[in-house]
């Protein structure tokens, strides 16, 4: 822990320890309830472009946007290790893009650690980051910065020559000096066996059970979307029906004037009506 925050090296050492649970968050609101939840490590997911501007891929996300997402969890959050995905564009044309890019994301939101897409394309980037004191998570299986080059969102690794890459990528990621890896969409024995190998944590979504802990999109898991979701996210609630009851009531009240009541006015002066969104 640094100052109350779980750090990379905590996170490293909960290997083969203890399960590490994971979720992503855009905002202030939601990362403080992750936070306040005993989260482990959140991740400021370019997922954002996708859930939070309704975008079909994570491709539009730009580096100001996620940016800006990031303050918010930092300020939201106070506990949680919190890693930032550096958007699709600031890293792949090079090594001086990469650290322009990677020192902006640390410098404005405070984010302990960058996450980047790929394995031996971006070993440069990747060792850049790390010697610039940057550290960095690993992301291998399905990458959804190269949703046109893969046609989707397929299962990946599931011919021997990827598996073997695969596997050699997950190593290679390790000895640069990673910190972890994100393992997405790919067959659990494949999983399985990445795990066994390395030594970091190796953290999975849709890659089956047993690995080093587990990454949700939170609003997916907390079942705030009407989109068809991927087969291995678990809705733990319905916050959508929850949302859209409350709304129908709130509009109900409004039509029947019952809202506000006489101690819900401005001037009230009972101390349970003072929130500090609507104080002013
Ligand atoms: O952007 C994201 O939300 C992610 C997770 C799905 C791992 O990369």
């Amino acid at each position: 822990m640094n100052g109350g925050r779980i750090t990379t090296s905590d996170f490293r050492s909960w290997k083969g320890v203890r399960q590490i649970s994971m979720l992503t968050a855009y905002d202030f609101t939601l990362a403080q309830i992750l936070d306040q939840s005993g989260i482990d490590a959140i991740l400021v997911g370019d997922s954002a472009a996708n859930v939070m501007a309704g975008h079909t891929s994570t491709l539009p996300i730009t580096l100001s946007e996620i940016i800006y997402h990031a303050q918010g969890v930092l300020r939201g959050s106070q506990r949680a290790l919190v890693v930032v995905d550096m958007p699709f564009g600031s890293y792949q044309a090079g090594v001086s893009d990469a650290l322009r890019a990677g020192i902006r994301i640390i410098k404005e939101t405070h984010a302990q650690a960058l996450k980047l897409e790929g394995g031996e394309e971006i070993e440069k980037q990747i060792r850049s980051l790390i010697d610039a004191g940057i550290p960095v998570m690993g992301h291998l299986g399905l990458r959804p910065q190269s949703v046109h080059q893969l046609g989707g969102y397929p299962l990946q690794a599931t011919h021997p020559k990827e598996k073997t890459k695969l596997l050699k990528e997950a190593s290679l990621l390790e000895n640069w000096g990673c910190f972890g890896l994100i393992l997405e969409k790919v067959p659990q024995e494949l999983a399985q066996e990445v795990k066994k190998q390395c030594k970091y944590p190796v953290i999975g979504i849709g890659a089956g059970p047993n690995l080093d802990g587990q990454i949700l999109v939170t609003q997916d898991m907390l079942g705030m979307t009407s989109q068809p979701l991927p087969k291995f996210v678990r809705r733990y609630a319905k916050l959508k029906t929850i949302i859209e009851e409350a709304v129908q009531h709130y509009m109900k009240d409004v039509q029947a004037q019952e809202f506000p009541h006489p101690q819900e006015e401005a001037y009230s002066t009972h101390p349970e009506h003072h929130s500090p969104n609507t104080s002013k």
